[in-house]
C-alpha cells in the first residue's frame, strides 16, 4: 500500500494503477477505522480492481463547538488495517494540502440538508459536500462507497453528484452500504469510544426503540404518537436529549407524517453523556 500526502503524487499513482484500464473505487473516511469502515473497503474491493481509501479529518465540516481537536487520529493503526485489507492507495493529505492558502469555495446542497443534522449542525453538509467533491476530483474513481449509517450525508452526496453532473464517479456509481452494527444493535461509530461503559450499555436502547417504533408505524399506528413515545423511551433509557426523531422521505429527506408509496426512513439523533449518536432505518414495505 502506498501512503500519499501530496496531490501530484496521488495523481501519478492513480494514473499508474489505471494504466491497463483497471477500475478504481474510493472510500472516503476520517480515520479511526472500525468494522463499519472496513466493510465499505471490502465492498469497494468486490466492485473494483483497485481501492483508494482517504483519511482526512475535515475541519470544514466541524462546527466551532464540535469535536475537531478531540476527534481520534491514529494513522499508523489505520494504515495497518487497510494494508491487511489489500488497499493499494491511502490518500492522507494535510489540511494545507487540501485547503491551501486562499481557498474560498464552498458547495451548498439545498433541500436535502435542510432538516435533521443539517439544522442541528449549520455548515456541516457544506463542509462534507465540498471535501467529497474535492476528493472525487483528486482521485477520479469509477465508484465511491459510503455508509447508510450517515443517510443524510449519502443523500446529499448523491444530490450533489446529480446536480453538478460529476463524471467520476457518476451519481449512479455512488454506492450505499448498509449500516454495520455491534452485537447489541448499536451502529458502529468512531464516536462510540467516547461513551462510558454505563452509557455504552444504555445506548443499545436506541436501535431497539427504533425497531419497535418502525413496527408500530408499519402496523398503521399514528406516526406522531409513535415518535413521541420513541423520544420518551430514549430519555427513560438514559439519553440526555433527543435532537430529532422523525420519519422522512428516503430520497428528498422531506419529513413525512404518514407512510407514502415511496421509500421512507426513520432518522434519530440523540445525546448520551456528552456524545451525540445518530442512526436511521428503513420503514415500510416500499423500502429497500
Ligand atoms: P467517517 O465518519 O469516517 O465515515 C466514513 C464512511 O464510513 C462514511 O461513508 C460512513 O457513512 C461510513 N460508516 C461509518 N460508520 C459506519 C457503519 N457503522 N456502517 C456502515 N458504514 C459506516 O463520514 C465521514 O467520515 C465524512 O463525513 C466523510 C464522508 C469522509 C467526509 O469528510
Amino acid at each position: 500500500m502506498q501512503t500519499i500526502t501530496r496531490l501530484d503524487m496521488l495523481r501519478n499513482n492513480v494514473a499508474w494503477l489505471r494504466r491497463d484500464g483497471a477500475t478504481l473505487a474510493l472510500v472516503p473516511t476520517m480515520g479511526a477505522l472500525h468494522e463499519g469502515h472496513l466493510t465499505l473497503v471490502r465492498e469497494a474491493r468486490r466492485r473494483a480492481d483497485h481501492v483508494c481509501v482517504s483519511i482526512f479529518v475535515n475541519p470544514m465540516q466541524f462546527g466551532p463547538n464540535e469535536d475537531l481537536d478531540a476527534y481520534p487520529r491514529q494513522l499508523e493503526a489505520d494504515s495497518a488495517l487497510l494494508e491487511a485489507e489489500g488497499v493499494e492507495l491511502l490518500w492522507a493529505p494535510s489540511v494545507e494540502e487540501m485547503y491551501p492558502g486562499g481557498f474560498a469555495t464552498s458547495i451548498s446542497v439545498a433541500g436535502v440538508t435542510e432538516n435533521f443534522c443539517g439544522a442541528d449542525r449549520p455548515g456541516h453538509f457544506d463542509g462534507v459536500a465540498t471535501v467529497v467533491c474535492k476528493l472525487f476530483n483528486q482521485v477520479r474513481p469509477d465508484i465511491a462507497c459510503f455508509g447508510e449509517k450517515d443517510w443524510q450525508q449519502l443523500a446529499t452526496i448523491r444530490r450533489m453528484a446529480r446536480d453538478l453532473d460529476l463524471p467520476a464517479p457518476m451519481a449512479g456509481s455512488i454506492v450505499g452500504i448498509p449500516t454495520v452494527r455491534e452485537a447489541d444493535g448499536l451502529a458502529m461509530s468512531s464516536r462510540n469510544r467516547y461513551l462510558t461503559p454505563e452509557d455504552r450499555a444504555a445506548a443499545a436502547a436506541l436501535p431497539r426503540a427504533m425497531r419497535d417504533a418502525i413496527g408500530r408505524i408499519e402496523a398503521g399506528e399514528s406516526v406522531s404518537a409513535t415518535l413521541t413515545a420513541l423520544k420518551d423511551r430514549l430519555t427513560e433509557a438514559g439519553f440526555t436529549s433527543v435532537d430529532y426523531a422523525d420519519l422522512a422521505d428516503a430520497d428528498s429527506l422531506r419529513p413525512l407524517t404518514a407512510l407514502a408509496a415511496t421509500p421512507a426512513r426513520l432518522l434519530v439523533a440523540a445525546r448520551i453523556g456528552g456524545t451525540r449518536l445518530i442512526d436511521n432505518m428503513a420503514v415500510g414495505a416500499a423500502t429497500v
